[in-house]
């Protein structure tokens, strides 16, 4: 459900609402992290005439390039050394549906031809395969970067960024509708409240202030955290302004809190350099509010580099969200 009633916020949701039950082949969402646009695709989907096909999810930036294509095409027996059966890509397995194309900015330079390929003739073959297939889903991609300037940097090619941009819905920063805020907050209360059959906390004057006085790097997400945890440490009674921690953010990728400005502390026993490694690396996703280029860039490593590391430490963001 998406809460809000800004004048840009209404508008992305009238022009989700008539995407949806259009025959649009393509949407571009793009907004900050945390701004809802996982959210909004899943709206154009349930609003669509084939709301009850699966909805499928991938993160464009969370497989390594050697695997993306097959997990999107899927792959003929016999097509690499692994490839033991034949395998549907999710393209197939979205069948009329929705896949939503999530970071679309990291998708490979190599694949990118493909795609645009597919999306002017709506087919495709899978990996090793001659046979070309239909596509009958609709493909949403989202984006936190600018597409436009990876355009420049000559990381996205500009054909596929035009060919995506048909239908752009741009989902506003939460810091540019503070009258949003008091509502999320209401509506997350109440939420918490019915997953836990109890009353929704109340908030003081000083408390909702400070939320509505707060830039919200993290945007919603960051504001649904900071209330799940204010609920907790109230302990049900009315949330007060210290209940609200906004130093501290839940690591998008890491199901932990990590503290903005963090030391690693080592212990009387010692630390592996692994734990340390993972400790920098959740620090740096805190900080940058899980987007993983520029937790990369950071940290100096490459973007495959930090996702073998999120991957070899169980960090890494769900990749892959299956049907509805
Ligand atoms: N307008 C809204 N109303 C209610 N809940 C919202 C709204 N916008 C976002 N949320 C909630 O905030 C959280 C983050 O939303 P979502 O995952 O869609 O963001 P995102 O833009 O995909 O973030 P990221 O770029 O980090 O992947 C989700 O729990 C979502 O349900
Ligand atoms: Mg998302």
């Amino acid at each position: 459900m998406v809460v809000g009633q800004s004048d840009s916020l209404q508008a992305a949701v009238a022009l989700a609402t008539k995407v949806g039950s259009s025959r649009a082949a393509t949407v571009l969402v793009c907004g900050e992290t945390g701004t809802g646009k996982e959210l909004f695709a899943r709206g154009i989907h349930a609003c669509s005439t084939h709301s009850n096909d699966p909805f499928v999810a991938i993160n464009c930036a969370a497989i390594p390039e050697s695997l993306l294509e097959s997990e999107l095409f899927g792959h003929e027996r016999g097509a690499f050394t692994d490839a033991r059966a034949m395998k549907r890509g999710l393209l197939e397995v979205a069948g009329r549906g929705t896949i939503f194309l999530d970071e679309i900015g990291e998708l490979p330079l190599k694949l990118q031809p493909k795609l645009l390929r597919i999306l002017e003739q709506r087919t495709f073959r899978r990996v090793g395969g001659s046979v070309e297939l239909p596509i009958a889903a609709r493909v949403i991609a989202g984006t936190n970067v600018s597409l436009s300037d990876a355009v420049d940097s000559g990381a996205f090619r500009e054909d596929l960024f035009y060919r995506l941009s048909v239908v752009r819905l741009d989902l506003p920063p939460l810091r540019e509708r503070s009258g949003d805020v008091e509502l999320l907050a209401r509506h997350f209360l109440r939420d918490l409240a019915r997953e836990s059959d109890g009353v929704p906390a109340t908030l003081s004057a000083d408390a909702l202030a400070a939320l509505c006085t707060h830039t919200w790097p993290g945007n919603v997400r960051e504001l649904k955290n900071v209330i799940e945890r204010a609920v907790i440490v109230a302990g049900g009674k009315t949330i007060q302004r210290q209940h609200l921690l906004f130093q501290r953010r839940r690591s998008v990728q890491a199901d932990v809190d990590v503290e903005c400005g963090t030391v690693i502390r080592i212990p009387p026993g010692g630390k592996t350099l692994d734990e340390i490694e993972s400790e920098a690396i959740q620090a740096t996703l805190a900080l940058t509010h899980g987007n993983l280029s520029a937790t990369a860039r950071i940290l100096g490593i490459s973007r495959p580099t930090l996702g073998r590391k999120l991957r070899s430490a169980g960090l890494e963001r769900r990749m892959v969200v299956s049907s509805q």
